[in-house]
């Protein structure tokens, strides 16, 4: 036992060791440029993103689902969500090597408002993962194929009709909450999930540069 257990270390520390040497090399120029408060923002937004694509992960059966890991993973999007979120984008703080666009600045509430409906979409997640997620799943297989809000196509789309994409309602709004199991295939965690990668992808929208 003993034995296999040092080896195993052995084995990881080199992995680390490898990790280490290679680092920079494996990031782009503006990624190494990052410092400061654009870092924690990267560091935050990556951190988004290995969530949600675990959670989706869960949804497509490709990981199995889990209620614990859903809860942690939707109260730490929560916790990263909202004012902390806005905290890391401080005046001042855009151009290279940020991909951040002016119009978080010149928008600030709608911004402030889209990282607020992050935290309440996944304080409502937090509370629904109890419930696995049955049947087929029309949730794209990845966060970003998710249409953003007034786009057509998917339940979200649907839910979005109707309403100015900057207004902050439609899909968004309350009234859209937690409308229950059956609304879709999949139930409310289902929905939530639509919500969630909704969010990420209307503020991507409107406030990053397009790769
Ligand atoms: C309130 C707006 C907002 C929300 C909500 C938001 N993001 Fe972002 N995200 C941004 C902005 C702005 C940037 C660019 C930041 C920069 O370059 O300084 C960004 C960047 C990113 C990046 C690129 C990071 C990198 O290293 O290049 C990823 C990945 C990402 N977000 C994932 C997510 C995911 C997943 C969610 C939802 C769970 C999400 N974001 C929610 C505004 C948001």
């Amino acid at each position: 036992m003993k034995r296999v257990f040092r080896k195993r270390a052995a084995v990881v520390s080199a992995v680390a060791l490898i990790g280490c040497l290679a680092g920079p090399v494996g990031l782009d120029a503006s990624e190494a440029k990052r410092t400061g408060v654009v870092k924690e923002r990267h560091e935050l937004m990556e951190r988004f993103e290995e969530l949600t694509e675990r959670l989706f992960a869960m949804r497509h059966g490709e990981l199995t689902y889990d209620a614990e890991i859903v809860r942690k993973a939707a109260a730490e999007i929560k916790a990263g969500a909202g004012s902390h979120l806005v905290k890391l984008f401080p005046e001042g703080s855009g151009g290279a090597p940020s991909d951040a666009l002016p119009t978080v600045w010149q928008n600030k509430d709608f911004f402030a408002h889209l990282a607020d409906r992050l935290g309440d979409i996944a304080a409502v997640l937090e509370k629904d993962a109890g419930t696995k997620p049955e049947g087929a799943t029309s949730l794209p297989k990845k966060w970003e194929d998710v249409p953003i809000m007034g786009a057509a196509g998917g339940p979200g789309g649907m839910m979005g009709q109707g309403r100015g994409p900057m207004m902050g309602q439609g899909m968004m709004g309350r009234g859209m909450m937690g409308t229950g199991p059956g609304m879709m295939a999949g139930g409310t965690v289902e929905s939530d999930l639509w919500h969630l990668a909704h969010v990420c992808n209307t503020c991507h929208a409107d406030f990053r540069k397009k790769e």
